[in-house]
């Protein structure tokens, strides 16, 4: 079995891949410092698959505990590194939190087991396509400039990725740009974790159903849009889980060299309005919700070309906009009756 190394594998998106990794047959090896996730999960992991993988303790951005960690586990076959932050409204207050955090962690994750033939699968995201002037957005669209700090270390760590592979190291790695990660495992035992107020629209929506907001605002109705309401391109956390297995099952194949980019969503747009009404249809509830006006820093429309991902990764998604409601909804009901 090969050992994964899976950093933030205890956070949202990061917990989701343990357990795919473990049903493909990998063998993961958690790494968290538990800033944004809760050393239960590890747990909830455990009564999913039946196995309870190694966990870490530690904080990445220190190269001495990195180092460390590389004598503690030498002998693994691949890096998933989702270890950053990500709330962009944060990260414009407090860039250097982010670029000390996203930054370091990942130069020494890289520098720690440098020279070794690991394949190394990146969370980048399509925030580095901004309002991308075609859509949907292939993997070739102009990278725009950041808007944000966290959006800035997503296009830096890429950068510092490619150079890597291209000084001829023996890394093989694979950056997946996600579109927007929502919905839970089918157990409901995982799932979202927001600290505080959530930031993003789907943990907002269940939060609200769940009576812990009196409501949610949409953040605008007059944009270019079919509906005048932001669209984007909504990812079954569990499919894009899955994805992370099959770029390490592309990069164990000789044929894959180097470094590549994929496109990780369904390649379909949904409106704010068009998730709202498809919670309300799944849960059968009415959700309060207003129309406010818009966020700053919001991209109009974006979703995903997905095609390389189907060709070169052999993937694609199975779960629709009304799991990823449904899955959420029963998350959210789970958590607040067991709450970790
Ligand atoms: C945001 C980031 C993205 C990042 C991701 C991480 C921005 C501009 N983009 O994605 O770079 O990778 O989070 O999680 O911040 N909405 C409402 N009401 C709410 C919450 C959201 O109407 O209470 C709307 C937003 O305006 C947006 C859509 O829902 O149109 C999705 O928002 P969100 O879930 O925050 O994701 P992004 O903004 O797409």
């Amino acid at each position: 079995m090969s050992k994964i190394l899976v950093t933030g594998g205890l956070g949202y998106i990061g917990s989701h891949t343990v357990v795919e990794l473990i049903n493909a047959g990998f063998e993961p090896v958690i790494v968290d410092d538990l800033s944004n996730s809760h050393p239960k999960i590890l747990d909830q992991i455990t009564k999913i698959t039946g196995h309870k993988p190694v966990f870490h303790q530690l904080d990445l951005s220190d190269e001495h505990t990195v180092k460390n960690l590389a004598t503690a586990e030498p002998d693994i076959a691949g890096v998933i590194h989702f270890a950053a932050f990500k709330a962009v409204g944060e990260s414009v207050q407090l860039p250097l939190k982010y670029y000390r955090n996203n930054i370091y962690s990942l130069v020494n994750l890289l520098d720690a087991y440098y020279g070794k033939p690991i394949n190394f699968v990146f969370s980048s995201s399509c925030t580095v396509y901004g309002q991308p002037d075609v859509l949907p957005v292939t993997e070739q669209a102009p990278i725009k400039p950041a808007q944000s700090p966290y959006g800035n270390t997503k296009q830096i760590a890429e950068e510092i990725l490619f150079d890597t592979v291209s000084a001829g190291s023996a890394y093989k790695v694979i950056a997946l740009r996600y579109f927007n990660p929502v919905g839970a495992h089918d157990s409901a035992l995982i799932g979202e974790l927001p600290i505080g107020v959530p930031q993003n629209l789907v943990p907002f929506i269940t939060q609200t159903a769940i009576g812990k907001r009196e409501k949610i605002t949409v953040f605008g109705d007059d944009y270019n849009t079919p509906d005048g309401s932001c669209v984007r391109d909504y990812i079954h956390v569990v499919d894009l889980a899955k994805a992370h297995v099959a770029a390490l099952k592309l990069m164990e194949n000789n044929n894959f060299s180097g470094y590549d980019v994929f496109n990780i969503g369904t390649g379909t747009g949904t409106s704010v309005l068009e998730a709202i009404k498809t919670f309300e249809r799944v849960s059968g509830l009415k959700l309060n919700y207003s129309i406010g006006p818009r966020r700053s820093g919001d991209v109009e429309q974006v979703w995903g070309n997905v095609s390389k991902a189907a060709e070169k990764l052999n993937w694609k998604t199975d779960l629709g906009i009304d799991t990823m409601m449904s899955s959420a909804w029963a998350w959210e009901k789970y958590i607040s009756q067991n709450p970790l």
